[in-house]
């Protein structure tokens, strides 16, 4: 292309500015406590952590929400994106859409793939959390203009990041309905019928730079192996035999659907075996603990057990995990910068 006009050419370059400036405008998170930053504040739940001590490490020592000592990895994603260095909570009546036009996140903690989960502790069920970003977008139109809306929410990086309450809270719990219905493999299948779909409504919404997080080794949250008690409070393997598989067939269900959606690029993030390696080498990454967590005993506490306990950790961050469920800020970092560093640099 030969370009001679001037005028030509500042528009040109103007708009080679803009698309670099701002090649992911803002990033839309999906999920449970992994990702949220106090929509549960906002409903009657016990699945709440805005009171001390979480937060006690983040900007100006607020519990925010978010099942932490400090920042979670999407808090870093959007930081490692040019973006805010915090993720805000839809529902948080702190925040307007012009913060979230930059950055917004739905996620409930408790919730999952599965409605059967989110009912468990009366939670943000995922297709509620779409109809949220279905509000979310009819706002950013009358806030932005209908064509830079547009060109921001096709240009989003949007996260989908819950799974593990479908197994922990719903599935293996004792009472659990669902284990009379499937059997363990057809459990899982059914929820990726139900993680497709989330998938193909959002990219339908307009979406179309999606990561699917995997589970993480979810039989080494302090919680698991404080029940593993033949195996000396060892990691439960059956249940990281089960994160294993599942994160293979999301793995497989990305690459299904960037086949057949045209114009979709998914890509799957993986938290699972760095985070492994950090629990079975946790010195070599700098944490001091990596079975017990920092919070009152490290071993069952989280949410209101972790208020007022004397015997929560001094420093958080020599902790691989917060309380019994969640990692310290410092590990979501790690996660963060993995998942940056092997799936979506695609995106930046
Ligand atoms: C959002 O809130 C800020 C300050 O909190 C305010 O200045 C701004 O006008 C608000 N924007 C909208 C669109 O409501
Ligand atoms: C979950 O609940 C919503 C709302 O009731 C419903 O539309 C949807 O079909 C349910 N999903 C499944 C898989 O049952
Ligand atoms: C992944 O897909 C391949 C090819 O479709 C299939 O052979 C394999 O069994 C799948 N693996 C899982 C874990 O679903």
């Amino acid at each position: 292309m030969k370009v001679s006009s001037p005028l030509l050419w500042l528009h040109l370059l103007l708009l080679l500015a803009a698309t670099a400036a701002a090649k992911v405008p803002a990033i839309v998170v999906f999920g449970d406590s992994s990702v949220d930053a106090g929509n549960n504040n906002q409903i009657p739940t016990i699945a709440q952590s805005n009171f001390p001590p979480y937060g006690r490490d983040f900007s100006g020592g607020k519990a925010t929400g978010r099942f932490s000592n400090g920042r979670i990895a999407t808090d870093f994603i959007s930081e490692a994106f040019g973006l805010r260095a915090a993720v805000p909570a839809y529902l948080d009546p702190a925040y307007n859409i012009s913060d979230f036009a930059v950055g917004v996140t739905f996620a409930s903690a408790g919730t999952g793939y599965d409605n059967a989960t989110s009912d468990v502790l009366g939670v943000i069920p995922a297709w509620r959390e779409l109809q949220y970003y279905k509000d979310y977008q009819k706002r950013l139109r009358s806030y932005l203009g209908d064509g830079k809306a547009i060109y921001t929410l096709s240009n989003s990086l949007y996260i989908i990041s819950m799974g593990t309450n479908d197994f922990l809270e719903n599935y293996f719990a004792f009472n659990s309905q669902r284990r009379t219905q499937y059997s363990i493999d057809a459990y899982q299948h059914f929820l990726i019928g139900l993680a497709r779909n989330f998938v193909v409504n959002l990219h339908g919404l307009g979406a179309r730079k999606i990561s699917i997080g995997g589970l993480p080794p979810m039989g080494c949250m302090p919680l698991e192996r404080a029940q593993n008690l033949q195996n000396g409070n060892g990691c439960m393997e059956t249940y990281n035999i089960v994160a294993r598989s599942f994160n293979d067939k999301l793995y497989n269900l990305t690459r299904v659907l960037n086949k057949d959606i045209p114009g979709l690029k998914l890509v799957f993030s993986n938290p699972y075996y760095v985070l492994l390696q950090i629990i079975q080498k946790p010195s070599s990454y700098g944490f001091q603990e990596s079975q017990r967590a920092c919070c009152a005993t490290g071993m069952f506490e989280m949410g209101y057990a972790c208020q007022r306990s004397l015997l929560t950790c001094t420093d958080a961050n020599k902790y691989v995990f917060w309380d019994a469920f969640h990692p310290s800020e410092h590990t979501n970092k790690m996660i963060a910068d993995h998942v940056v560093k092997t799936a979506l640099y695609k995106f930046l």
